[in-house]
Parts: structure tokens; C-alpha cells; sequence
């Protein structure tokens, strides 16, 4: 007998819905309702039935219901696939949209595959591992043309396995367990291995698990790798005695089974206690050096970032002429702009990541604070790698400065393609798509879009 649940009366007077993670455009199945002021008061049956048809934004796969009183209903569903036939339990419903977990797979996709993670579904971390990695990749371009409304006219994909690519990652530690956040949860999967991990951040993952549980809950540790060998960051609210933070120092540092290259521990109120390198050489082959420590910002590998530098300076192009760039960084493109530019500014809000930068491209004008505006920032070319917000309104405002061209560096499609609406506005035309599939196994996907002044 299904069990029945009640849903609080909707609200009314609420504004238009925004666009967020989970929402499907025009192309694909229909437009969806995002606010959930709209959520239906009637009570929600347990489970449906539901065709997949595709993978959303934000990682679930999306499908419809078939039959019962919600006939057509775009449905989402985390854990199903493309093809797929499922029954699902509904937890949240509006009249044309409903969210639904898996219960069981009926007939399965052709497009499935089985995930070689022992915790993949419980693990937050991936979410397309039961998706075949070319249909995961379809699913981006096809992601990445409906939230700009232009086609993508490149798909790059660096990892061909779509596994062993990271270089980077933060664990948590919590009662006893080191790893990740579970899948829509605050709980901490204790994780021996990661896939995704490459193999020196596979060995640091391992190395330095058993000293990690020492430490206080809450504690994060990033690992970060590089030339020189991984940078361990250990940051924690709770204060950790001298003694503790020095011996668990000294296990990482004289470990053998990985190459820890220094560590820096911050807890409480105390200076940060450091011990070897300070940061490490992230810089893709051939490159010069962009030293970043633990935890700073950083592609997440080398080789996902050897292609990201192609992709953008093609998109620059070879005479860019006066560059403004921003949200810069550690100078991770400013290094590569200034063989090519009249002249860099460059600027970023993060004080440390702006002295990062002074160190790896000092040949760049580097600010902090406001944005730079005015005939001294006057470009040809600028450059925007905003966070996953998009542009806030002082840099839209600079962006939009642009003299020839602006190339858009974007880890969410859909901020990116409300950026575009209001570029288009200002007056740019959108020239040139790239998707990349820098993080397999997941949604993520990563654009570098090309505007001109017509
Ligand atoms: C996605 S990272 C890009 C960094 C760099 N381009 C790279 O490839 O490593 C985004 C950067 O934006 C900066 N940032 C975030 N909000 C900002 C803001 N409102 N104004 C300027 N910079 C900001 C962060 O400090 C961070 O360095």
C-alpha cells in the first residue's frame, strides 16, 4: 500500500522562477518551473514510472512519467540513465516537474555501463559513472548549446579513459571516516581509494588517511599535486595541539609510499604551522611555473589544464592586443597572455591568489580591489574565468568594455548562458563555442565562448 505525504499550501506573490541546476530548455523536453512556490498541496503517490531521455545541468537524468494522473510529467532522477525505464519514488513535486529517487531499473539503457566505484552512489562525488563516457559527453555539448543558444562547435576531451585525471581534492574528516560527502548528504563516505584520483594523489589519499582520523571532525585536507610532489593543506576550526599537528606532519613528511612535498596545517586561532615546500609546481608541461599550494585554486590536473590554456589562447588569438583580464587567479593564463599582448591587467579578488600571480607572471600589471575601469584598462581582448556565479556587475560592466573581443572561460553553462543574454544586449555577438569534459564521471563541464563586437 503506497505511502501518502502531505505538502505544505503553496505561497503566492512570489517572483519569476530563476534558472538553476536541474532545469531542461527548449530543444529538449520542456521548460521547467524552478521556484518551488509552485509545488503542488495534493498529496505525492510514492512511486512512478518514468522514461529517461536525457542527463540535466545539474547531474540527474531526466525523463517522464508514464501513466497514472501525471501522464507526460518531466521527472528528474538522480542514478538512472538515458534509455533507461525506471520506477522511482517522488520526493518533490510541482504541477509540470517532479524529483524522484531511483527504485528500480525495468528496462535498461543501452547507454549503461557498470560503475567500477565500489561507492559510486553513496560517494557525492560522481554522478555519471553508469553512463557510458561518449553519452555523458553527447549530454554536455548538448547541455552546453541549450543554455548559450548556439550550437558548440568543439568537444575537447582530455582524459581518454575518463578516469585517474585528478590531481587535486579535499577530504573531510569526520567520526572516524576520511573521504568525500555522501551523495545529498552532509555524512562523510570514508573512502579508500578514488578512481578519479591520478596515481600520486591516489598514494597521498592513502598515505596520509590514517593520521588524518587523529584530527579533529570537520577537518578538511587538500591534497594538491605538482612537480615537486603533493602539497597537503590541513585546515580545521577546532584548535590541534602543537604535538599532534607536528607528529602527523612528520608521518606525512617521512611516508614512503607517496611523495609529499610539504604540508601546512591551520587550526583555530594559531598561525599556520608549515613544514617543506609551501606550494608546489602545478604548470602543464612545457610551461612556465604556476606555483599554487593546497587548497589555493587550480585547474584539477595538468593535463585538464594543458587543454583549457589551448583552448583559451586560440580563442585570444595570436595579435590580442591591450589585454584586460579578470578573475585571474594565481596567473595561470596571465602567463601565457603576455607573450602575446601589448600589455596584461590583471586582477583578481583574492589578495593571496593576486601575490600568486605577481610571482608567476610578473610581467603582468597585477590589482586587487575594484575592478580596473577607466582609459588605464582601456582592451582589445578581455579575458573572464568568473566562479560558477558568473559575472558579478562590476566585471560585467568591465567586460563589457571590450574593444574587439571577450572570451568567457565558464565552469557552469547555465550563468554562462545568462551571461550571454546580457552580452548579446550590450551588444556582442556570440562567435565560437568549446566544451571541454575536463572531469568525466561527472556533470561538469567547462566553456570557453568567444563574443565580438559585430
Ligand atoms: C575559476 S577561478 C579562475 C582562476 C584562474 N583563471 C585559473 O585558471 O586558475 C575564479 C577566480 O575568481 C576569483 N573571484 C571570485 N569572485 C571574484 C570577484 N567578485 N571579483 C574578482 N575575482 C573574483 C577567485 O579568487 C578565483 O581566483
Amino acid at each position: 500500500m503506497p505511502t501518502r505525504r502531505r505538502r505544505p499550501p503553496a505561497r503566492a506573490g512570489r517572483q519569476a522562477p530563476q534558472a538553476r541546476p536541474g532545469d531542461v530548455r527548449a530543444g529538449g523536453p520542456p521548460e521547467v518551473p524552478a521556484d518551488f512556490s509552485t509545488d503542488l498541496s495534493t498529496d505525492l503517490p510514492v512511486e512512478v514510472d518514468v522514461r529517461v531521455h536525457g542527463l540535466a545541468p545539474g547531474g540527474d537524468a531526466v525523463g517522464r512519467q508514464q501513466g497514472g494522473a501525471h501522464d507526460g510529467r518531466a521527472t528528474f532522477i538522480a542514478l538512472a540513465a538515458p534509455g533507461d525505464e525506471v520506477r522511482a519514488r517522488l520526493v518533490r513535486e510541482q504541477a509540470r516537474v517532479a524529483w524522484a529517487e531511483l527504485v528500480a531499473v525495468r528496462t535498461a539503457s543501452p547507454l549503461r555501463v557498470a560503475p567500477p566505484c565500489p561507492y559510486f552512489g553513496v560517494c557525492g562525488g560522481c554522478q555519471w559513472q553508469h553512463v557510458a563516457l561518449q553519452a555523458q559527453r553527447t549530454a554536455k555539448r548538448e547541455i552546453v548549446a541549450r543554455a548559450v543558444g548556439a550550437q558548440v562547435d568543439e568537444l575537447v576531451a582530455p582524459s581518454a579513459s575518463g578516469y585517474g585525471y585528478r590531481e587535486r581534492a579535499r577530504l573531510i574528516v569526520e567520526g572516524g571516516a576520511v573521504g568525500f560527502r555522501a551523495r545529498r548528504s552532509h555524512q562523510v563516505v570514508d573512502v579508500e581509494r578514488c578512481l578519479l584520483l591520478g596515481d600520486e594523489a591516489g598514494a597521498a589519499l592513502t598515505a596520509v588517511r590514517g593520521q588524518a582520523t587523529t584530527l579533529p571532525a570537520g577537518t578538511e585536507v587538500d591534497l594538491q599535486v605538482g612537480a615537486e610532489g603533493v602539497h597537503v593543506a590541513v585546515r580545521s576550526r577546532a584548535p590541534i595541539a602543537d604535538e599532534r599537528a607536528s607528529s602527523v606532519c612528520a608521518a606525512w613528511m617521512t611516508t614512503t609510499s607517496a611523495r609529499i612535498a610539504g604540508t601546512i596545517v591551520a587550526a583555530g586561532a594559531v598561525a599556520p604551522r608549515t613544514c617543506g615546500a609551501q606550494d608546489v609546481d602545478v604548470a602543464e608541461p612545457g610551461s612556465s611555473p604556476l606555483r599554487i599550494p593546497a587548497g589555493g585554486f587550480a585547474q584539477v590536473g595538468r593535463a585538464a589544464n594543458a587543454a583549457l590554456v589551448a583552448a583559451v589562447m586560440q580563442a585570444v588569438g595570436d595579435v590580442p592586443g591591450d589585454v584586460l583580464e579578470l578573475y585571474a587567479g594565481s596567473g595561470n593564463f596571465t602567463r601565457h597572455l603576455l607573450s602575446r599582448a601589448g600589455r596584461v591587467v590583471a586582477h583578481d579578488a583574492d589578495g593571496r591568489a593576486v601575490d600568486r600571480g605577481r610571482r608567476n607572471a610578473p610581467a603582468a600589471s597585477w590589482c586587487l580591489g575594484r575592478v580596473p575601469s577607466g582609459p588605464s584598462a582601456a582592451a582589445d581582448t578581455v579575458l573572464v574565468d568568473p566562479p560558477r556565479e558568473g559575472l558579478d556587475g562590476e566585471n560585467f560592466a568591465a567586460a563589457a568594455g571590450a574593444g574587439r573581443r571577450l572570451v568567457y572561460v565558464s565552469c557552469d553553462p547555465q550563468t554562462l548562458g545568462r551571461d550571454a543574454t546580457r552580452l548579446r544586449a550590450a551588444g556582442f555577438a556570440l562567435r565560437h563555442v568549446v566544451a571541454l569534459d575536463l572531469m568525466p564521471q561527472t556533470f561538469h563541464v567547462e566553456v570557453v565562448a568567444t563574443f565580438e563586437r559585430p
